[in-house]
């Protein structure tokens, strides 16, 4: 995709983070942005600041864990614009605590929006993409931790991982049916956005969460704290990837010797290095 100006682009989790830069560098582009969230204050919040750097966004709350609500975030996007060209399946929450410990409610919240909604951000959207014809983009947001594993991160890794393979996929998919619809899977590593405070938007039913998850927090803390890029600078750099039709979006170099650890586990059949700073 490299002509951005004139597109049309949804953004999940567009409310804060990564998703609310990713809105503005898009209008920086002259793009039409279409945002989706549960926060309604802070959709309004984005929505201000793209009207500050001379951009209208469409606004829609949407639960991206709830199919219904992101088929209706879809069809509210193509009434308004006739077409949608780059799709961002970027909500996402987090949570933290050793594997066994881990509530049943902590794997339905955290699967239900990272993975179930990307899934639902598909099934929505790529359809009607093939449908218009003409090149389309999908940005999925995983993380580094689709790519490693560390302690401590049992749910939030299975759903990164999750997105990465299902990127993948989808992107063999759509080369295979001869579509020009590109995909991208964004995988940074801390940024200091509000993810460590993701169960602000909990929902009640799914409350209870790992009794140990608190032992886990300062180092999460310090980690987003210390992140190198901020959400603006992976924004851009995600940007620029999809007018370079790049697939793996990595913005933290330093990072990939980690991922290298990995994978040389693997391929050597080592058991896991623990890649944490002891
Ligand atoms: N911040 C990091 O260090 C980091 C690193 C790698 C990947 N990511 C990923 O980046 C993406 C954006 O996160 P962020 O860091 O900007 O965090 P953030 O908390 O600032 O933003 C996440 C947004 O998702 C929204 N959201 C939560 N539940 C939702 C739901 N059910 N439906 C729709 N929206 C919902 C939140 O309201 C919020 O606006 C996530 O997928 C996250 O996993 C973040």
């Amino acid at each position: 995709m490299k002509e951005i100006d004139g597109k049309v682009a949804v953004i999940t989790g567009a409310a804060s983070g990564i998703g609310r830069e990713l809105a503005l560098e898009l209008v920086r582009a002259k793009a039409s942005v279409v945002l989706g969230d549960v926060d309604e204050k802070g959709l309004a919040e984005t929505a201000a600041l793209v009207a500050e750097a001379g951009g209208v966004a469409r606004i829609v709350t949407c639960d991206v864990s709830k199919p219904e609500q992101v088929d209706e975030l879809a069809a509210r996007s193509y009434e308004q614009f006739g077409a949608v060209h780059l799709l961002f399946n970027n909500a996402g929450v987090g949570v933290l605590g050793p594997t066994w410990t881990t509530t049943l409610e902590d794997w339905q919240w955290v699967l239900g929006i990272n993975v179930m909604g990307v899934v639902h951000g598909i099934r929505a959207f790529v359809p009607r993409m093939i449908q218009q014809g003409g090149p389309a983009h999908v940005i999925n947001t995983a993380s580094v931790a689709g790519l490693v594993s560390i302690p401590g991160n049992s749910v939030y890794a299975v759903s990164k991982h999750s997105v990465v393979a299902l990127s993948e996929c989808l992107y063999h998919d759509l080369k295979v049916a001869g579509t020009s619809i590109g995909v991208s899977v964004l995988c940074p590593a801390y940024v200091n956005t509000g993810i460590g405070d993701s169960a602000r938007n909990r929902p009640q039913e799914l409350s209870a969460t790992n009794p140990h998850a608190a032992d886990y927090e300062p180092m999460l803390r310090k980690a987003l704290a210390s992140g190198r890029l901020s959400a603006a600078d992976v924004a851009k750099i995600t940007v620029e990837a999809v007018r370079n039709d790049r697939f793996y979006v990595l913005p933290h170099p330093k990072i990939k010797s980690s991922i290298e650890s990995r994978m040389r586990d693997i391929l050597d059949e080592r058991n896991p290095t623990n890649l944490l700073p002891t």
